[in-house]
């Protein structure tokens, strides 16, 4: 009898807390994707697009950008973005390794773009979490990127 009122009581206990907490009991919401933080295909190519404005100002990499169509980089780094962070796009532009190949990128020009490209992010009031996702994702390409 004692045990089955301690029991009773524990119950209880668990009930309150999980009205008074908060808690629930259904699964919690996934959550947000990626590609939604971003702001979908729009908010991406509006990040992009400040990115290229960065870019122009930033003396340490505009030089070699100079002659680059802007226009198709512009479609390409939007396509590449919205497919790495789990959009329905497809990345139609140039092999990653060959394309960097003779631009002997160094760690100060990587860094530089990635400094940049957070800069556009937070323009665009990208949250903190999201910026360091995309980040994540962008990771692997940096051996092709750097030509290591
Ligand atoms: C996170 C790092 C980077 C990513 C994700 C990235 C990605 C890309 C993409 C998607 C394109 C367009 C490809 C195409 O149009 O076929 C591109 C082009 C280009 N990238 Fe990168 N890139 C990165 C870093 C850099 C760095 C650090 C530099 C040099 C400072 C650089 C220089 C260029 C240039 C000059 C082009 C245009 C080439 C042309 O149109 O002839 N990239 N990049």
């Amino acid at each position: 009898m004692l045990a089955h009122a301690t029991h009773l009581r524990l119950f209880w206990a668990l009930v309150l807390t999980v009205l008074t907490t908060g808690c629930q009991l259904s699964p919690a919401q996934p959550d947000q994707s990626l590609y939604q933080q971003l702001g979908q295909r729009a908010g991406i190519a509006n990040i992009v697009e400040d990115l290229l404005y960065l870019i122009v100002d930033d003396e340490r990499i505009n030089q070699a950008f100079k002659g680059t169509d802007v226009k198709q980089f512009h479609r390409n780094l939007t396509d590449q973005l919205c497919e790495l962070s789990g959009g329905p796009c497809t990345y139609t532009g140039r092999d990653m390794r060959k394309l960097h190949a003779d631009m002997a990128i160094t760690d100060t020009q990587f860094n530089a773009l990635t400094e940049n490209l957070i800069l556009a992010m937070e323009q665009n009031q990208v949250p903190t979490g999201a910026q360091n996702r995309l980040l994540k994702a962008l990771i692997p390409l940096y051996p092709d990127i750097r030509h290591l």
